[in-house]
């Protein structure tokens, strides 16, 4: 199954937050429910939440009973403004919501005709997210040598995504063509997507993978067992790329060790009209980082930051692998002028 499927009018999932000891399903029939999930991390990833927010309008079209089409875009713009109230940062909810929205006001016909156009094209856009990261890891794995061995943060897979992945989809690129490849995976505090999703992935494909604490990077940069790193990006403005907390920290390292950092996303996650100073970087609860699996670990009262993300300025990045290509930051900035 894909990570995420529409099925008659069902949005079923994965829930994530369960992995890696359970594989449980969820089923949504509500878009307020896809939202909780996504505010819950149910399901995360920037590309699989731009997905979900366009199931969840779809969700919304499908059980409407309004026959104006005004009225039915009336109830998507409710749904919207709840999807866009969920996790700030990603792009890709924000593209999934505009371009529904745009599709389902050029539609024409009554309300029933547009609310098949709106889970047409949610449908639409789910195939295109695998089909993009197949393209992604087409061209990103010719960056790969047969014997590297690439550290990756946080969760860019399959269940990041609707199906392969983009940085870890590189990977799997380079492994389906023969190349040897290990990988060295951050767990990814406060969340562990790296311990508890990366690892899972890796390990089910048969992809040699070594998990460590996100603080022994340095530590296995300086002792060179580190040939490449591949990331992802929850949203690329003009000057930076904003992803995973502890990103930031992994771009200066290489950058310090002469050790190539590529990001891995689609067009889908950019944002070149804005830069970094205007970005939102979401502030989860502190009690992710105070508290480990709903137990306290620091002292009852003490204050706790949880920002989720974290700037990488463009000057570390060596290049950008989208569905189009290998862009240098220097192409990006073109690519915005044009
Ligand atoms: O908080 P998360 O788990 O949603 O964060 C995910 C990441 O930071 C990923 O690197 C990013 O969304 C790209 S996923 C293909």
């Amino acid at each position: 199954m894909r990570t995420i499927e529409w099925q008659d009018g069902l949005v079923v999932t994965i829930d994530q937050t369960k992995l890696p000891s359970e594989l449980v399903y969820l089923k949504m029939k509500k878009c307020h429910e896809v939202a909780s999930a996504i505010n819950d991390m149910k399901l995360r990833g920037a590309p699989l939440i731009g997905v979900a927010a366009a199931y969840g309008l779809a969700l919304t079209a499908y059980y409407s009973k309004a026959e104006r089409k005004e009225d039915l875009i009336n109830e998507i713009e409710q749904s919207a403004e709840i999807l866009r109230r969920t996790r700030p940062t990603a792009m890709n909810p924000f593209w999934a919501i505009n371009r529904i929205a745009r599709k389902a006001r050029e539609a024409s016909g009554d309300a029933k005709d547009v609310a098949k156009v709106i889970v047409d094209e949610a449908q639409r856009m789910a195939d295109e997210d695998v089909e993009t990261n197949r393209k992604i890891g087409e061209h990103g794995s010719k960056l790969i040598d047969d014997g590297d061995t690439v550290l990756t943060h946080c969760n860019t897979g399959s269940l990041a995504t609707v199906d392969y992945g983009t940085a870890l989809g590189v990977i799997r690129a380079a492994w389906e063509q023969g190349k040897t490849v290990s990988v060295i995976a951050t767990e990814t505090r406060p969340k562990l997507q790296g311990a508890r999703l990366t690892a899972y992935e890796l390990k089910r494909d048969g992809i040699p993978v070594t998990l460590i604490t996100d603080s022994m990077v340095g530590s296995v940069m300086s002792r060179q067992m580190v040939d490449k790193v591949f990331v992802g990006a929850d949203r690329i403005v003009r000057d930076a790329v904003i992803n995973k907390i502890g990103t930031y920290t992994i771009a200066v390292l290489a950058h310090e060790h002469g050790i190539p950092f590529y990001v891995a996303a689609p067009t889908s996650t950019m944002d070149l009209s804005h830069t970094s100073n205007e970005a939102v970087i979401e502030e989860r609860n502190p009690e992710e980082v105070t508290h480990f699996f709903s137990r306290r670990i620091a002292p009852e009262g003490v204050k706790a930051m949880n920002p989720a993300f974290d700037v990488t300025p463009m000057k570390y990045v060596s290049a950008i692998v989208t569905e189009k290509g290998v862009l240098s930051p220097e192409d990006l900035k073109q690519l915005h002028e044009v």
